[in-house]
């Protein structure tokens, strides 16, 4: 007997224990899953005869005597694999345990308990092919924490049985063997070649059934016949033949909005011009903007995506003195490396500006003039911070202290990260210059403020309209602003670098980043082009929809100084309705820093080999959109190898295939039959909340159901085992084309729905199907078909290729930034490494004080504080002696 399994799946060891408990004689080998047609693990028997169900298997190798207790015993192996192995997957399979099944996955175990509570074996009081199926799945998943835990504390009965069974000498033996990673990877083994519908659904009515599938088939049918409607089914008859649906447009040459039509302004925060862009950064901003301009333009809504960098400012002085360069050269030069790293990630900008244009003076002058005209400017004297040894102002955020209000050691001279409050810089404790380390002075000068209180009740108004558009991160940013009352805020600096104020007596006074960088997104536009009106001051009930991409510390910009600026001038600009904030990406729990070199920059990520579109695909897949997310190496390459390549390339590549070899590449007639009908209701159901998810630019959601797609895909084919049904009589082939035909259409939906993550692969994808690659076509909203008989397509070739992980450990020690004893040797003469580290110490401690506050006692919290209290003396102790 040989034994057919793929690597790591814990299902083989069902079959190898029970044929040693019955000393069968047999061979294990080990297949790719996609070098198999057949579920798997399956048994082949001597006569040539496979059994692809593990249940029937097993109990074709346990072959009992007495036929009362196998209907028992059968019981519990259909239990097995409709009930809790589903389950297990459903709850661990995506790589993390997804809560949402927990109860469950504890109800289940509940009745397992029971039942063990009164018998020492699943049936009667003997070993029975039941204990060793579920103990199996069980035993294999129970890595997860929190089961077993709850194992520990509430199902006893469980526990007992458990270690029981794992004493059996010949289960030791078999472990031994076997060395069979539990956890995820397991159940994502089992998940690639599921031999049961993962959602229990039923695509499994033209297969010959054994016994036992067949009480699982009705069962599931009956589950399957209360989830989808009557109605959805209606629908999806209706729907897929009608006339094809529309195609993308290619965009004019220059954008305009139009009247009655879906007009979409789209901004990414100007990056400052001299800092590379990290991972972080990058989707934070420019990727989530571009992923959702890319997304509206396959909706043929007018769409127009800008962006540029942020020019002036003392950090660019400061760069340009170190690099010794002019702020101009140092401009240039940076502005490039931003272009090559976003054109490499492949971010489709209509324009890509910059702030120092002639452009940009223009409009930040006269918009100033305009305020000062409708009574929004004040003048006042004010403190500043002057570092005499570098004989300048400081700008706000080249000053950093201890925070007034939290004592956060590193608060900016704009505003705290560790309260989150804004700051003056002048009453920040121990104030350092960020350049040089000295302490600064006070030196008193006159400046031009915006008045925030004149315009506060105009604001608030506007902002209580369109907060809900308002990404949730974006909200609670902008919520104490609005709650605490607005004070002037000054808009001009002492700088050199800049756009002068246009007065006289204050030709040397420059604006200051909060009124110059969002008027960018203007002059920007303006570069493009010289309609630039149309888009920020509509006229003639044009309707603009602006969104806005940012990363939080951004959110003040563009919730308060920018709505301020326009609602003053008085002109019906167009005013945000979105805000799309994010929190923070954290890189393998630390924070990004350029000179501790921890982190992928932007100039790195194309040195790894890992393409464009595989970063973008993870970069969405942990998008901070409710909490600071992390990346990981090794959860990269987990998300690409099991999501990417094992459900989505293996399902576009299995049906493409099957198509070349069986149908000569034309697409066969379809020819609807119940469970493709199901099939689409449920695929039209993840279809439309992608649209709706990236309709509120959710695209981490948006993802998920794309992949979830491809997912019911191969479920899909796996069940309906086209390659069995080509060769049965016509009823059956014509199964087989219909199945081929309509997987082969759900391919091509997916071409265009994950075009706007990665338009690389979409191409690629589409110019296989045979269709046109110069689009990525229009993004439906109803299922229906796309490719119809006759239609031929191109050449398959695999989509995407595996990540080593012994590849990504590299780049892992690579991009991990000093050793940590290396910090040690050198923080004696270099105290600058001690510093960063100690930085990212308090980070660390700072949030683990934060989440203990939350739940928890102050007996449990107050000697963290303390660790905390402790590290940020050694800080400043530290910073004094530099
Ligand atoms: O904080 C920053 O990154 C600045 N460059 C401003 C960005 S927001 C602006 F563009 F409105
Ligand atoms: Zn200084």
């Amino acid at each position: 007997m040989i034994i057919f399994t793929n690597d790591n799946n814990p299902n083989v060891l069902k079959l190898v224990i029970v044929s040693k408990v019955k000393q069968h004689s047999y061979t294990v080998k080990n297949v790719a899953p996609k070098d198999s047609s057949d579920k798997l693990p399956f048994l082949k028997l001597p006569c040539g005869t496979k059994i692809d169900s593990v249940s029937a298997a097993i109990q074709y190798l346990w072959s009992n005597e007495n036929q009362e207790i196998d209907i028992f015993v059968n019981q519990w192996l259909e239990w097995d694999s409709t009930q809790l192995q589903p389950t297990l997957i459903a709850f661990g399979s995506s790589g993390s345990y997804d809560n949402s099944h927990k109860p469950k996955v504890w109800s289940l175990l509940n009745n397992l308990n029971l039942r063990l509570s009164s018998n020492k074996f699943l049936v009667e009081n003997d070993l029975t092919t039941a204990d060793v199926s579920i103990w199996v799945t069980l035993w294999m998943t129970v890595a997860a924490t929190d089961i077993i835990n709850k194992i520990q504390t509430e199902f006893n009965y469980i526990e007992e049985w458990m270690k029981n069974m794992e004493q059996l000498s010949i289960v030791q033996e078999t472990l031994n063997e076997f060395k069979i990673e539990r956890g995820f990877k397991s159940l994502l083994s089992m998940n690639a070649v599921s031999w049961f519908p993962v959602n229990s659904y039923n695509y499994e009515k033209t297969r010959k059934l054994t016994n036992n599938e067949e009480n699982q088939s009705n069962a599931s049918k009956e589950k399957e016949l209360e989830i989808i409607t009557p109605q959805e089914i209606e629908s999806i008859k209706k729907q897929w033949d009608s006339p094809t649906p529309l195609s993308m447009i290619q965009p004019p040459h220059t954008v305009l909005p139009k009247k009655g039509e879906r007009n979409i302004l789209i901004t990414s925060a100007l990056p400052y011009v001299n800092n590379v862009p990290h991972l972080g950064n990058i989707i934070g901003c420019v990727l989530s903007a571009d992923i959702f301009a890319r997304y509206c333009r396959q909706k043929n809504y007018n769409t127009l995506y800008i962006s540029g960098t942020d020019e002036y400012g003392t950090a660019t002085e400061a760069k340009a003195f170190q690099e010794k360069m002019t702020p101009k050269e140092i401009c240039d030069k940076y502005f490039d490396i931003h272009n090559d790293i976003y054109r490499w990630f492949n971010i489709g900008f209509d324009y890509f500006g910059r702030t120092t244009t002639t452009e940009q003076t223009e409009i930040v002058q006269n918009m100033f003039l305009k305020i000062k005209s409708e009574g929004y400017i004040l003048t006042d004297s004010i403190d500043q911070l002057f570092c005499e040894s570098c004989q300048k102002f400081l700008a706000d955020r080249f000053v950093e202290g201890l925070c007034p209000r939290c004592k956060y050691p590193d608060a900016r001279g704009d505003q705290c990260d560790g309260c989150g409050h804004l700051v003056n810089a002048t009453e920040l404790i121990n104030p350092r210059c960020k350049i040089c380390s000295k302490t600064p002075i006070i030196r008193s000068s006159t400046q031009f403020f915006l008045d925030l209180p004149k315009i506060e009740s105009k604001l608030r108004n506007w902002a209580s309209e369109v907060k809900k558009g308002w990404s949730s991160v974006a909200r609670s940013v902008a919520k104490p602003w609005l709650r605490d009352g607005l004070k002037p805020r000054c808009i001009t600096r002492d700088l050199k670098w800049g756009i002068p104020v246009p007065l006289e007596n204050y030709r040397n006074k420059v604006f200051y980043v909060w009124f110059d960088a969002p008027l960018g997104y203007i002059s920007i536009t303006k570069k493009y082009t010289d309609q630039y009106e149309q888009w920020w001051k509509p006229e003639n009930d044009v309707n603009v929809n602006l969104y806005q991409f940012m990363a939080k510390d951004n959110v003040p910009f563009h919730a308060i100084m920018f709505p301020a600026t326009l609602l003053a001038a008085n002109q019906n600009h167009v005013l945000v309705k979105h805000i799309m904030a994010t929190e923070y990406l954290n890189y393998e729990d630390t924070k990004f820093s350029k000179s501790r070199g921890t982190g992928v920059f932007g100039n790195d990520a194309k040195e790894t080999n890992i393409p464009a579109d595989v970063w973008r695909f993870y970069l969405a897949y942990i998008r901070p959109e409710t909490q600071d997310s992390n990346f990981n190496w090794l959860d990269l390459a987990t998300k690409v190898n099991s999501e990417l390549l094992n459900t989505f390339g293996n399902f576009v590549n299995r049906a493409l295939v099957f198509l070349e070899n069986n149908f000569a590449s034309q697409i066969p007639e379809i020819k609807l039959r119940d469970e493709d009908v199901n099939l689409l209701a449920l695929i039209q159901r993840e279809l439309t909340q992608y649209n709706a998810s990236m309709e509120e630019a959710k695209m981490r959601d948006a993802l998920r159901h794309i992949l979830t797609i491809s997912k019911l895909g191969n479920q899909y084919m796996q069940s309906q085992q086209p390659w069995v049904q080509i060769k049965g009589n016509d009823n059956d082939k014509q199964n087989a084309k219909t199945v081929i035909g309509l997987s082969c259409n759900l391919v091509c939906l997916l071409s265009s729905l994950i075009a706007p993550f990665m338009p690389n692969i979409s191409r690629n994808l589409r110019s296989q199907l045979g269709i046109d690659a110069s689009t990525y076509g229009y993004i439906p909203e109803k299922v229906s078909i796309l490719l119809s008989s006759g239609h031929k397509v191109g050449k398959p070739s695999p989509l995407f290729t595996k990540i080593d992980e012994k590849q990504v450990e590299q780049l892992r020690i690579k991009y991990s930034g000093q050793q940590q004893n290396e910090i040690d040797q050198k923080s004696e003469s270099c105290p600058e490494h001690d510093i960063s580290s100690l930085e990212s110490l308090i980070m660390k401690q700072g949030n683990i004080v934060r989440e203990l506050k939350k739940k928890e006692p102050k007996t449990v919290w107050q000697p963290q504080v303390k660790i905390l209290l402790d590290l940020k003396e050694k800080l400043s102790n530290l910073q004094k002696k530099k």
